[in-house]
């Protein structure tokens, strides 16, 4: 393994004031999100979507270090004939794969489940290092109520990571390894901190015994807030505090950076979540988001797949990237957010 190189991806990945596009839908959940904009899930409409996003110049040059893509992103071509991750580097961001095959239900374990995917992974990496990639990820599910997560799922997904981990490693890609623990019960931020805990503990235990170099890994987590449906909501003040607290309990200072999902949160939370911690610094590791939704959301309602709507979802895509990026330096405001 050469973890210099490895090092070197990843701090790229957490290159300061920059943070990663999660644009790594899988054809489900893409589909998912256009029938919000009314829109078929065609593969040219999936490529005009994503071929919008990477051709926002300034936002990719200016804010993002890195692109998740799915499988058919990776070998899809812009309109004019160029790879799509050829746009990607020409924009300076570092282009990513999602591994992972999504989760399955985990047998005698009701509700939960284990990310799939292990098998052929080796070979998988290496083709896919040749279509570009320099780092994976690989989203392992916790969910959450009053009987889970069992320690059988908090394991099994532990041990999944860290073996994924380990493939991408010696075939020479940096791992995103990405323990979720979902937002969307009723939990309160008490029992999502417990279970975050929990989770992120056992993961590195496992990446430790599966020979995984920290300082070539990022770490994606979920920040630790309260379940969508809990009856006491934490301010945001409150959700910074304790997502550090468990991050600094968990997370070795070897790791280089940290780059959070968004999980359901709305593009401002998102962001003033991270500003406030960033802002709360120093801290052992870099802090930078790694959104899907909290990042896309505006940008797929302002284009809603109209040709003539490009630049505006560009203008959308751009602002909350740029706002993401303050934030990523503690340096983010609300003024800031109405001033666009
Ligand atoms: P969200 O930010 O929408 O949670 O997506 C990030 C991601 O990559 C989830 O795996």
């Amino acid at each position: 393994m050469n973890i210099e190189k490895l090092n070197g991806i990843a701090n790229r990945m957490v290159a300061p004031g920059k943070g990663i596009l999660a644009a790594d839908e899988s054809t489900g959940s893409i589909t998912k999100r256009f029938e919000s904009i009314k829109l078929e899930s065609t593969e040219t409409n999936r490529r005009d979507y994503r071929e919008m996003l990477f051709r926002s110049a300034d936002a990719m040059k200016s804010y993002i270090s890195g692109v998740i893509l799915f499988d058919e992103t990776l070998r899809q071509k812009a309109e004019d004939g160029t790879a799509l991750v050829d746009v990607i580097k020409a924009s300076g961001a570092v282009p990513g794969i999602k591994l992972d095959k999504g989760p399955k239900p985990l047998p005698f374990c009701p509700g939960e489940t284990v990310t799939e995917g292990l098998d052929g992974l080796a070979e998988r990496v290496a083709e896919y290092v040749k279509l570009g990639a320099e780092f994976a990820k690989w989203r392992a599910v916790i969910d959450v109520n009053e009987k889970i997560p069992s320690y059988n799922a908090i394991n099994a997904n532990a041990h999944a990571l860290a073996r994924y981990a380990a493939i991408c490693q010696a075939g020479g890609i940096v791992p995103m390894v990405e323990p979720e623990v979902l937002m969307d019960g009723a939990h309160d931020i008490d029992r999502c901190a417990e279970a975050t805990e929990w989770a992120l503990k056992e993961t590195f235990q496992q990446l430790y015994y599966a020979g995984v170099q920290l300082e070539g890994i990022i770490l994606k987590p979920n920040m630790v807030i309260a379940g969508k449906k809990s009856a006491r909501q934490a301010g945001r003040e409150e959700v910074a505090e304790k997502t550090l607290k468990v991050l600094k309990r968990c997370v070795p200072a070897a790791v280089p950076g940290i780059a959070f999902l968004s999980g359901g949160q709305s593009g401002e939370d998102a962001t003033a979540h991270l500003h406030l911690m960033n802002a709360a610094g120093p801290l052992p590791w870099k802090l930078t988001f790694s959104y899907g939704r909290a990042l896309q959301a505006d940008a797929l309602k302002a284009w809603g797949g109209k040709r003539e709507n490009v630049a505006a979802g560009q203008r959308a895509f751009a602002h909350r990237a740029k706002m993401n990026a303050l934030a990523a330096s503690g340096r983010w405001s609300s003024e800031q957010e109405k001033a666009a």
